[in-house]
């Protein structure tokens, strides 16, 4: 049996607390090594591992004090990109990686990287991390906990006396939502290397006409010039990206599970519709014939998206028309124009491009029997959505069980910046429950016990992955 790899198990069961093994012959050493199925480590010495656990009562200070850089009063947050309490948010960040001591990184866009580095600098680093940013009146925990848990989980492991093979790496991602410019995982789009995005972001301008790069200069950011491809990262950049996440829904809650393993995540695609009328008298246009009632052809589109949807026998694939408005909009005109903006997602990309694909057809159809002219099908974006990698699941699953957690597989139905970084590197992310799934509100709360176990489970997997 291998010297290193009892080591390795060894430490982390002092780590967390568990049972210690401590015969170097003993048979369950062997189980535990078929177990977590990760090779060899320098053996960790076993008087240098400290404290065992999670500091949950500093981890939930840091949350606090985070959430007071807002621009709206408690219990609400609002960190705009760029903005000043941004700005002061991200020092908060740096500090607390330099405290931890990592090596702190920015790009161009001020994606933050905190490095720790491995016995094997070399090598490619597992990575975690997620963002700090908040719509408009919203929680304290969205992305919060997968950055500051991430450094806690860094944390854990220094306390530990473990040594990394692979270098760790926390990530703080540039704008996950799309509050000031329109585009959600601006940071992660460009690390993944999206010229579109560096392009476009050349003459993207906020509602206040304050264009992408002087709000970035503003930030102390996108100093040279407009070339934002720095930012880019070569595929294989990083071995693994875990992103720790609430569930942002109510099954973990509900069914008092600790731990999501998230196997695949959904992706939107989004479509614009307008379709043109004569409009008319409600009372003089006669029905039969002389109508062509845009509004009409909105609302059988609107329930032609409900019934594909439900067509592709999947529980995963889902539609939304969250917006229709009609044109001029009143009481006794037909409606000359209406406009449909239509949300579907899936964890299958064919399954869900399928549904698009019908969902066209059946706005020419429409246009067509009700004398309409479909002035606009447009799909805005149309993001692949990304499977997890079976290797990080794998470890995530090892994790959970090794620290006696309750865990299921799902899927997450909202986007992350996860799904960018899947086309640059393998990727898992770990759920934890929140009050009742809500999220985006001020009403947001995950527990800290919660929160701490995600951070265990999140240490482990690091740890298992950076031997790997
Ligand atoms: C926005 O700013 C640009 C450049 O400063 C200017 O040319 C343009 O007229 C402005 N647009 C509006 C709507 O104010
Ligand atoms: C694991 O959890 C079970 C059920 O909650 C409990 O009975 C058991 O004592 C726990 N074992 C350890 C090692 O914590
Ligand atoms: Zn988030």
């Amino acid at each position: 049996m291998d010297t290193k790899l009892r080591g390795f198990v060894l430490s982390v069961y002092i780590v967390f607390g568990l049972p210690v093994i401590t015969a170097h012959n003993d048979p369950s050493n062997k189980i535990m090594e078929d177990f977590s199925g990760y090779p060899i480590h320098e053996p960790q010495s076993q008087d240098s591992l400290l404290s065992l656990s999670v500091d949950s009562e500093g981890l939930q200070k840091q949350i606090d004090e985070l959430s007071t850089l807002s621009e709206t009063p408690a219990p609400s947050v609002t960190r705009i990109l760029y903005s000043e309490k941004d700005v002061l948010a991200r020092r908060f960040i740096k500090n607390l990686m330099g405290l931890s001591g990592l090596s702190v990184r920015e790009d161009a866009v001020g994606n933050i990287f905190g490095r720790w580095d491995g016995d094997e600098p070399e090598l490619a680093p597992v990575s975690t991390g997620s963002h700090i940013d908040a719509i408009p009146y919203s929680g304290k925990y969205d992305g919060v906990i997968g950055v500051l848990g991430a450094i806690e989980a860094i944390n854990v492991l220094k306390r530990s006396g473990f040594k990394p093979k692979r270098s760790l790496e926390v990530i703080m991602f540039t704008s996950e939502e799309p509050t000031r410019f329109g585009i959600s995982c601006l940071g992660s789009r460009l690390l993944a290397g999206s010229k579109e995005l560096a392009e476009l972001l050349k003459k993207t301008v906020d509602s206040q006409n304050i264009s992408f790069f002087d709000a970035a200069r503003f930030a102390g950011y996108a100093n040279h010039l407009q070339d934002l491809t720095s930012v880019f990262l070569e595929k294989g950049s990083y071995s693994a990206f875990i992103e720790l996440h609430i569930e942002q829904g109510p099954i973990l809650e509900e069914e008092a599970t600790s731990i999501g393993v998230v196997t695949a995540i959904a992706a939107p695609a989004s479509i614009k519709v307008d379709f043109e009328g004569s409009g008319g008298h409600a009372g003089a246009v006669l029905m039969p014939m002389s109508r062509n009632d845009a509004g009409l052809a909105a609302a059988e589109l609107a329930l032609a998206v409900e019934k594909f949807v439900l067509e592709s026998g999947s529980i995963d694939t889902v539609g939304t028309v969250g917006i229709l408005e009609l044109h001029p909009g009143a009481i006794n005109s037909i409606p000359s124009k209406s406009h449909l903006e239509i949300d579907t997602r899936d964890i299958d990309e064919k399954r869900r491009n399928v549904v698009i694909e019908k969902i066209h057809q059946s706005a020419l159809s429409i246009s067509e029997n009700r004398g309409v002219k479909l002035s606009e099908f447009k799909i805005v974006n149309q993001d692949p959505p990304a499977l997890s990698d079976d290797l990080i699941t794998m470890a995530m699953e090892s994790a959970c069980q090794e620290l006696n957690l309750t865990f299921r597989k799902m899927i997450s139905r909202a986007y992350h910046d996860s799904l960018f970084m899947a086309r640059i590197s393998p990727m898992g992310m770990i759920f934890i429950p929140c009050y009742k799934g809500y999220s985006h509100k001020p009403e947001e709360f995950a527990a800290i016990e919660d929160i701490a176990n995600g951070v265990r489970v999140l240490a482990l997997t690091l740890a298992k992955l950076s031997l790997a």
